[in-house]
């Protein structure tokens, strides 16, 4: 038994994202919940092919992946979105749109996200390889009052993935 809702996940790259969105779809598709898992990686592979990461564009990418969710929500499934979204006015433009919204700031600092660096991007980027890379070339916009936020440097996924949880029940959103 759950409502439709937005879970929407917003923070640098490699802030763990992809890994807690996954952690949660899984436990609530085992549940047998009607949700669905927008992955930034995989969105541009699909619904945002072509765009780049200018300001322009991962505006569009982001409005694009807020209308999905929309969408979904409005019917009673469960959305879960994984991208940077480094705006926070667009951010909370989506906000505005979905009646149930729940943002998860995956919160770290860059500097330990470029010591991580799992994709090698950040090397990339801090040679100046990359143009506009979130964080070190670019900015990004932390929210400032997000439903959840996880310390992804010092906090244990588990950690995370209960405190979401959490969020979810005492939201009335998941039964
Ligand atoms: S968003 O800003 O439009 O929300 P999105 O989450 O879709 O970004 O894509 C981010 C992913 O694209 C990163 O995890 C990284 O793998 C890759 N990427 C490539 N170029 C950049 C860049 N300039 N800034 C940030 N991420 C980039």
């Amino acid at each position: 038994m759950h409502k439709g809702f937005a879970l929407w996940f917003t923070g640098m790259s490699g802030a763990g994202k992809s890994t807690l969105s996954q952690r949660i779809y899984d436990r609530l598709k085992a549940q047998g919940a009607r949700v669905e898992l927008l992955d930034g990686d995989e969105v541009r592979e699909h619904l945002s092919k072509g765009l780049g990461f200018s300001r322009e564009d991962r505006d569009t990418n982001v409005r694009r992946i807020g209308f999905v969710a929309e969408l979904l929500a409005r019917n009673g499934v469960i959305a879960i979105t994984a991208a940077i979204s480094p705006y926070r006015e667009t951010r909370d433009a989506v906000r505005g749109r979905i009646e149930h919204f729940v943002e998860v700031f995956m919160d770290a600092p860059v500097t330990v996200l470029a010591e991580r660096d799992v994709k090698g991007l950040y090397k990339k980027a801090l040679a100046g390889e990359i143009p506009h890379f979130t964080g070190v070339s670019d900015p990004y916009e932390p929210p400032l009052h997000p439903e959840v936020r996880c310390d992804s440097a010092t906090e244990p996924i588990e950690v995370s993935e209960a405190k979401v949880w959490a969020k979810l029940q005492e939201s009335g959103l998941i039964g």
